[in-house]
């Protein structure tokens, strides 16, 4: 079997954020989301990886993805230069599987459980298609599966308004090479776009075995800020205390990660809160479940609930549900309660 990872879209719910970064690169427990699917992958014995990317931010996955051993994955880059879909970008893949069946995973998703089961139940049962569903209750932000008294799929609507179910299609899927011909049949969308979901829908439909089985542990699509802080908090809470940099003076309590190079001096650190090296810290109170990248420097601040990535300025203000980009600096007089923001990469927000 093979791995089809996509990596492209615009990350247009995650902005200003994803104006400058791709949204499967944004960091959950201070690792690229991406990196846990690729992971995940590997785990499941798929070591060759297509990773289909994008114009906009295809060479930042590229770099970020490199030679992907330290994966245990050999990857191979795939253009797509239109977002026409996840279907389509499963088309561009389909030289690159040559005949093999094929994991197809959403790169901005986590699944807790990783895909191993689904493979092995995948090669036990050899149906064409695979997929995943779990209980949501939003189920219209996603593809909606009906299933019937027999556990059987027959059919999938994708986003619908009013759904029928709260069973959710999961971003991965798996395929024997029978889904090219669903490929080649289906049209365009209303949004434009070739889906995966009708794909799946014209597999049924002209009497291929679609299974369905529903995902254990928890599963999220990262593709907004509430969700992503909701996966960063499920992420956070299988932490480990390891403190590699210098903690002075300073109250902890729960899991706590520091690493190499930080300097913590006078803070509150209620965990589960990772903080990334080169980090200094002063009179702030971090925590709980929160990220503070490589490089911060931050004082006499109160971050709750947040991610906030490489090299971010931040005094003063007391920060919870927030997301904070790349190098970006708040300071200034703050305001007199807890704020919650969503900064892009260089911004600057003086108060
Ligand atoms: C896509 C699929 C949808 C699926 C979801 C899972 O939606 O179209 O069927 O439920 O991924 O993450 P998107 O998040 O790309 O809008």
């Amino acid at each position: 079997m093979k791995g089809v990872v996509l990596a492209g879209g615009a990350g247009s719910r995650l902005r200003p954020i994803t104006f400058a970064m791709s949204k499967q690169l944004v960091p959950v427990a201070n690792q690229p989301i991406l990196f846990y699917g690729l992971r995940d992958l590997a785990e499941a014995g798929i070591t060759e990886v297509a990773i289909i990317i994008s114009p906009e931010t295809g060479k930042e996955i590229r770099e970020a993805v490199g030679d992907g051993s330290r994966f245990g994955i050999t990857p191979e880059f795939i253009l797509q230069e239109n977002p026409d879909g996840l279907a389509h970008a499963l088309k561009l893949a389909m030289p690159f599987a040559d005949g093999d069946s094929v994991l197809m995973y959403l790169g901005d998703n986590l699944v807790r459980q990783g895909v191993s089961d689904v493979v092995r139940d995948f090669e036990k049962h050899q149906p064409n298609a695979q997929i995943l569903l779990a209980e949501v209750p939003n189920p219209s932000a996603f593809g909606v599966a009906q299933l019937d008294d027999e556990g059987h799929v027959y059919q999938l609507i994708e986003k619908p308004a009013d759904p029928p179910t709260n069973l959710a299609l999961v971003g991965v899927y798996l395929f024997d090479s029978t889904v090219n011909e669903a490929l080649d049949a289906i049209e365009p969308s209303h949004r434009g776009e070739l889906e995966i979901t009708d794909a799946i829908q014209y597999m049924i439909d002209s009497g291929r075995r679609v299974r369905a089985s529903m995902i254990g542990g928890w599963w999220k699509d990262t593709g907004k800020k509430e969700d992503l802080l909701h996966a960063s908090e499920l992420v956070l809470d299988s932490l480990r205390t390891s403190l590699k940099g210098e903690v002075i003076d300073c109250r902890l309590r729960g899991e706590i990660q520091v690493g190499l190079g930080s300097k913590l001096v006078d803070c509150d650190i209620i965990g589960p809160v990772v903080i990334g090296d080169g980090v200094e810290i002063e009179r702030s109170t971090i925590g709980p479940n929160t990220t503070i990248g490589d490089g911060c420097r931050i004082t006499d601040a109160v971050v709750r609930k947040s991610i906030l990535m490489e090299e971010v300025e931040l005094s003063h203000w007391r920060l919870r549900d927030s997301l904070v980009g790349r190098r970006a600096s708040i300071g200034g007089s703050a305001p007199p309660a807890f704020v919650e923001l969503t900064v892009g990469e260089r911004s600057e927000i003086i108060g």
